[in-house]
């Protein structure tokens, strides 16, 4: 249990939150994150840097038949989505406290993903600290690895700097997916391109926003 984000209401993830130490270890190779659903068959989504979970909490809800897992490495928002999570009930999400780019490189299965989300990813501005972004040559063809044929890896972000290197990637590895407009998924609200925190945060500050669905080829 913990209090952390939800201002004194106690927090607790349930059977909804996940860290390293529930994952097989790293020397035994992959990890099937569709293990840990009742129906491991089902299509599986996966969202990187989830904050506090409103993606997740909004979209999961419309896809019961999706199984999802959100990755986030901050521990206090991790705890604040799984315990939102948990609440809900929804059977068909988990949290996982992890590096998502660790995971994506070296656990996921192969063909396992229909679609990665990534919304507002840290931007990392200063160029020194370009190599912490989640967005690199080397995830660019993990993704290509843990998406099947067909799937999406969707981006949006309000920052410039970023949104060029997102292209710069997208250009740079054209012979694994293909670049196409993105289209808002079903619990973005009126004027919202996905509505996350995030975007709900620098809509108020007037920010523009920018989105691309890169289709794995
Ligand atoms: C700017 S916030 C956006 C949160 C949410 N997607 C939204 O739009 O409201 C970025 C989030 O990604 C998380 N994050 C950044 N790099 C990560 C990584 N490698 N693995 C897991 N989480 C990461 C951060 O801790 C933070 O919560």
């Amino acid at each position: 249990m913990s209090f952390g984000l939800s201002r004194g209401r106690e927090q607790d993830s349930g059977d909804f939150g996940l860290d390293r130490s529930d994952l097989p270890p790293f020397e035994a190779g992959r990890w099937d994150p569709r293990t840990l659903f009742r129906m491991p068959e089902r299509r599986f989504e996966l969202e990187i840097g989830s904050g506090k979970g409103t993606f997740l909490v909004q979209q999961a809800g419309l896809q019961p038949e999706t199984n999802f897992l959100g990755i986030e490495w901050a521990g206090e928002f991790f705890r604040y989505a799984a315990d939102r999570i948990r609440r809900r009930d929804l059977r068909n999400v988990r949290m996982l406290h992890d590096d998502a780019s660790e995971i994506v490189t070296h656990r996921i299965p192969d063909a396992s993903c229909a679609v990665v989300h990534l919304y507002f990813s840290d931007p990392w501005p200063k160029t020194r600290h370009h190599k912490r972004r989640v967005m690199q040559d080397s995830t660019m063809r993990a993704f290509h690895r843990i998406i099947r044929e067909g799937g999406e890896l969707r981006l949006v972000t309000d920052h410039d700097d970023l949104w060029s290197w997102y292209e710069d990637h997208a250009r740079r590895h054209a012979d694994l997916f293909d670049r196409e407009e993105f289209e808002r998924p079903e619990s973005a609200g009126e004027g919202e391109v996905v509505g996350t925190n995030f975007e709900r945060k620098f809509r108020r500050e007037g920010r523009p926003f920018h989105a691309m669905t890169l289709r794995r080829r």
